[in-house]
């Protein structure tokens, strides 16, 4: 960890962070939510519940830096493979958290995005999903999108899937398709690339998340529990990020 600050209180007044270099896009697995809720002695759900909070003050933090795409991993295809009762648990927080949050987000500027297949998710989750996408949808101040039912494999099948009936269709020649045109083809065809991809919990590993948009980007990892998380492991992140040297294969 970067030594960035002495004690709590400077850090508070002075911390080192470029405000002219802002990652662009950040995106979160927000992990250790299970593993928090153990160390209480807490059912699973309240370590979900709990996370659920750190959206809250993550997406604030980064709408205040200039953050312009943050990213949340919510859901993967693989956790599925969880338990029904805790599959449940998380499509209701995610109701829950759209009904509350609406119009907050609105209010704030956020646009809400979801990467993923969401016509597999409850209905219900799809209405409130819809309903957030659609008010929010002229908003600018930051893009918020929520990887559901999402998987870095998944989603480059189906980007082959679709481009191949294109093919088939006459809608494109073989001859066209690039890293551009695949791009086309991801659910993440409307935002960058991310520049920093944060994963608390301890874990380093990338769980299927942004498979071929992550190629160029920059890790960081934090021992915190996602409930843990605050604001200062989000600029600590960012302070990290900056003292970097993006190459992207090039010699400086
Ligand atoms: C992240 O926390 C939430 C989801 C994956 C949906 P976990 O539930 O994975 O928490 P741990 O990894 O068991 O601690
Ligand atoms: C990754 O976390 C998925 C999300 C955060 C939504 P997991 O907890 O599912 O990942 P693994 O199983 O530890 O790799
Ligand atoms: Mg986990």
């Amino acid at each position: 960890m970067l030594n960035i600050f002495k004690s709590k209180k400077e850090y508070k007044e002075n911390f080192d962070l470029d405000m002219n270099n802002i990652p662009n896009h950040i995106a979160i697995i927000m992990d250790g939510n299970g593993r928090w809720a153990k160390e209480q002695n807490l059912p699973r759900s309240m370590g979900h519940k709990a996370g659920v909070e750190t959206i809250r003050i993550i997406l604030k933090e980064a709408t205040r830096l200039g953050v312009k795409n943050l990213t949340l991993y919510a859901f993967s295809t693989e956790n599925w493979s969880r338990p029904k009762d805790e599959v449940g648990t998380l499509m209701k927080l995610l109701v829950t958290y759209l009904r509350k949050e609406l119009k907050e987000c609105h209010e704030n500027g956020v646009r809400m995005n979801v990467l993923g297949d969401i016509t597999k998710l409850p209905q219900e989750c799809q209405k409130a999903l819809n309903e957030a996408i659609e008010t929010t949808k002229n908003n600018t101040k930051i893009n918020l999108s929520f990887a559901l039912n999402y998987g870095g494999r998944d989603e480059i099948v189906r980007a082959i899937k679709l481009i191949s009936s294109d093919v088939k269709n006459n809608i494109i020649k073989e001859d066209e398709i690039n890293e551009k045109l695949v791009e086309e083809y991801l659910y993440t065809k409307d935002i960058p690339d991310p520049d920093l991809i944060i994963r608390p919990s301890g874990e380093q590993r990338i769980s299927n998340f942004l498979l071929w948009q992550c190629a160029y980007s920059e890790f960081w990892y934090s021992d915190i529990n996602w409930p843990d998380f605050k604001e200062i492991d989000l600029k600590r992140a960012i302070v990290d990020y900056q003292n970097r040297d993006r190459r992207f294969g090039k010699v400086k």
